[in-house]
């Protein structure tokens, strides 16, 4: 046998796939930035930017969105207006702040940080804020019109994920793309934004039979099924592009998607990493939908 052939490699001249990673923080970046410089323009014309953050109760998670949400606020200069409440607020309380945020002409975008506690009832809150400050593209009225293809918020997260492929240079055209998980603010409207841009989709669900052979279809495989390190490389196509929307735990606590990173890097030609990857793109979309809710406003206006 051939020794040279057999011997490893050292470390430092194997593959390590690195710049297969799409850098989700650096693409962020990229779009606070440009989010910035738009508001600084609306600013020097005596225009503000103002994002109303409702935070009720005590959850952990939360606190630490709501305050990325502020940071990113303070980055783009637009002006962030937060509300903590009480984790025992009554449901009526919140509808009467809701309201007057509606009311209010210098609030344009309203976000309500899920989940709220027991005694508040979601949707009706939620259907509340009116349609034209839907910032987290949550309402009917932005869902319908994501799905007929007209103007109108789209939720953050699917949103970011469009945009990391597209600012890869990743043609969506004619792909397959297939999507583990049905959530509202995840797979289904990634199912209609995949649509518009000409995907053929495929959406997974729990019920769904031999799932890992739809996933070895996909030229595109966007994993939301909330389960750490669920894919490994013998569930994905070579040469296909994976978004790991996974936000968990693994064995050892540290935070992993629901993609196996390490062992699907040989194989896929593109994948987003946990954490860095589609996260940061989040909040990112968010600071532009504030900017789309003055444009809006403005065409109400016109
Ligand atoms: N909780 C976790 N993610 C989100 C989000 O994107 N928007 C809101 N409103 N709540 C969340």
């Amino acid at each position: 046998m051939n020794n040279e052939l057999t011997a490893r490699k050292p470390a430092s001249s194997r593959p390590d796939y690195r710049d297969r990673l799409i850098d989700g923080k650096k693409i962020a970046a990229e779009i606070k930035e440009e989010v910035r410089q738009e508001v600084s323009a609306l600013k020097d014309r005596g225009q503000e930017v103002t994002l109303a953050v409702v935070l009720v109760g005590n959850d952990s998670a939360s606190q630490v969105y709501v305050r990325n949400k502020e940071k990113a606020c303070d980055f783009t200069g637009i002006r962030p207006l937060t509300y903590k409440l009480n984790e025992d607020t009554k449901e009526e309380d919140l509808i009467h702040l809701i309201q007057e945020l509606n009311e209010r002409e210098d609030v344009n975008g309203i976000l309500v940080q899920l989940p709220l506690p027991r005694q508040i009832h979601e949707d009706k809150v939620l259907n509340l804020i009116r349609p034209d400050k839907d910032v987290d593209g949550f309402l009917p009225v932005s869902v319908g019109n994501l799905s007929i293809g007209r103007p109108g918020f789209q939720s953050c997260t699917p949103q970011g994920m469009i945009e990391l492929l597209k600012r890869s240079g990743i043609s969506i055209d004619g792909k397959h793309a297939v999507i583990v998980g049905r959530s509202n603010i995840v797979g289904k409207p990634m199912a209609m934004l995949l649509l518009r841009e000409n995907a053929t989709v495929t959406v997974c669900h729990s019920h769904t039979k031999n799932l890992r052979e739809l996933t070895r279809q996909a030229d595109i495989l966007v994993a939301a099924i909330g389960k750490p390190k669920f894919f490994h490389k013998e569930d994905v196509k070579e040469g296909a592009v994976v978004l790991d929307v996974g936000m968990n735990r693994d064995e050892n606590g540290k935070l992993c998607g629901d993609c196996d990173t390490e062992d699907l890097l040989p194989v896929v030609s593109r994948i987003t990493p946990v954490p860095g990857g589609v996260g940061p793109m989040t909040i990112a979309m968010l600071m532009r939908n504030c900017l789309y809710s003055l444009r809006l406003k403005q065409d109400l206006a016109d």
